[in-house]
């Protein structure tokens, strides 16, 4: 099968590289000429684990192509699938649909035979069927059906999700683009993955529906992890007690800085925004978006009263600034509220990531980068744990406390403990939802 692939950021690119992987061929179109020729140069523009050599191996088979060219990548494509960003809209949380929009009538302008135009990209009810209006009204003799295939891929494991998905959902009007969507995933149909096939809007409505129950479930935790500190109980051996339960599961049950990422904080909003449309308010969803910045403003005040009230004067190592480990994306990350107010405090903050340098440069003006997170604590009066990358996870404590100028650590996402912390020399240790010592 012939499929091209609008848009290769993070959904885009990986999808588009599994999709060659399956043995179609499989045309990858940016409006960004720099990604375009970093892609032809056999270079990724992001960071994914495992996607360079997948992407590698399916160029050198002649599987897989790049272009800024869309009309020329379309040309006999039996799919053209849409991966564009759908950001936030500014001023009322509505997701954006103006690079869906546009692609939709690019596509339509330049399609000539049958197609199925398949919506990826996170988009609110109802947007395939404005799509099927757009391309309707810019080809009017064209023959083709609207798609939606939301994806549920996680950055830093986008790869094995994609090739060994949950599920599939496709959402179809009739059984010709069914068919086609079916012959595009037979790979994972042969290998027994399941493939959920529902009209339109309730494909589009699934994917809001689960981010918001994971956003919810995340929320849930560092809610109960604040009352934890309150009330002298330990989250983890909460939320380990609680995730034994089958009926609630041990998945997405990590107190921490409150949820960031590409998806979550923009797809609540929209969610929220959506029912405000349809006057059938989600009271649970914009009570989650509500207690997700309390939980980012509450860590602010944790690391205030480790630095005795005040942040000026003070020099603080922050280890992780991306959303989560294995990715550069730094899109709407917890590092992206606590660092500015760090810096805007008078700290003098000292930033390691293994990744994340080149995306947060301009996001986080007056920092210091280090490649070595010894070398950023040095001389620090306050180490911050924000991102729990590996390189992190098992750190020599005692070295690093013996750098520092006073040995004091916030550990956002509970990858240590107070014990641990003690032995090493640390002076104070804070977790999240869990006793520390001052
Ligand atoms: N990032 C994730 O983990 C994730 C997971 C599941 C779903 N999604 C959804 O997938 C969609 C894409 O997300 P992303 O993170 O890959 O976005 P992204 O911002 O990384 O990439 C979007 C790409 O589309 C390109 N583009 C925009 N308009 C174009 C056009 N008309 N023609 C060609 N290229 C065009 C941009 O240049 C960019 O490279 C969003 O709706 C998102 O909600 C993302």
């Amino acid at each position: 099968m012939k499929i091209a692939m609008i848009g290769t950021g993070y959904v885009g690119l990986v999808s588009g590289v599994c999709f060659s992987d399956f043995g179609h061929t499989v045309v990858c179109v940016d409006k960004d000429p720099r990604k375009i020729e970093m892609l032809e140069r056999g270079e990724v523009p992001i960071y994914e684990p495992g996607l360079d050599a997948l992407m590698a191996k399916n160029v050198d088979a002649g599987r897989l192509s790049f272009t800024l060219d869309l009309p020329a990548a379309i040309e006999g494509a039996e799919a053209v699938f849409i991966a564009v960003g759908t950001p936030t809209r500014r001023g009322d949380g509505h997701a954006d649909l103006t690079y869906v929009m546009a692609a939709a009538e690019e596509i339509a302008k330049a399609a000539k035979d049958y197609v199925v135009i398949v919506t990826k990209s996170t988009v609110p009810v109802g947007t395939n069927r404005k799509v099927r209006d757009v391309v309707a009204a810019a080809n009017p003799g064209l023959d083709f059906d609207v798609a939606s295939n939301p994806e549920f891929l996680r950055e830093g494991a986008a790869i094995d999700d994609f090739m060994k998905p949950d599920r599939v959902v496709v959402g179809v009007e009739n059984d010709r683009a069914a068919k086609v969507m079916s012959e595009i995933y037979r790979p994972l149909y042969l290998r027994d993955f399941p493939i959920v096939t529902t009209d339109l809007e309730s494909a589009e409505m699934i994917k809001y529906a689960a981010n918001a129950f994971l956003a919810t479930k995340i929320t849930f935790i560092n809610e109960i992890a604040a009352l934890c500190e309150k009330v002298g109980a330990d989250v983890k051996q909460v939320s380990k007690g609680m995730g034994m339960d089958n009926r609630i599961g041990n998945k997405f049950l990590h107190a921490g800085p409150g949820y960031g990422g590409s998806c979550f904080p923009k797809d609540t909003k929209a969610l929220a925004r959506i029912g405000q449309e349809h006057a059938s308010p989600m009271h649970i969803t914009e009570a989650v978006i509500a207690v997700n910045e309390d939980t980012k403003r509450r860590m602010i005040g944790k690391l205030q009263d480790l630095c005795d009230g005040k942040f000026n004067g003070k020099t603080v190592c922050v280890l992780g600034v991306t959303f989560k480990p294995n990715t550069d994306d730094m899109r709407d990350a917890p590092s992206l509220t606590i660092v500015p107010a760090l810096v805007g405090g008078g700290a003098k903050v000292k930033v390691c990531d293994p990744q994340g340098q080149h995306e947060g440069e301009g996001l986080l003006p007056g920092v210091q980068w280090h490649d070595d997170p010894y070398d950023a604590a040095k001389g620090a009066d306050l180490l911050v744990l924000l991102t729990e990358w590996n390189e992190f996870r098992a750190l020599d404590l005692n070295r690093i406390a013996q750098g520092m100028s006073r040995a004091v650590m916030a550990d956002l996402r509970n990858i240590y403990n107070a014990n641990v912390a003690r032995d090493a020399g640390f002076v104070a240790y804070e977790g999240v939802g869990r006793i520390g010592y001052v």
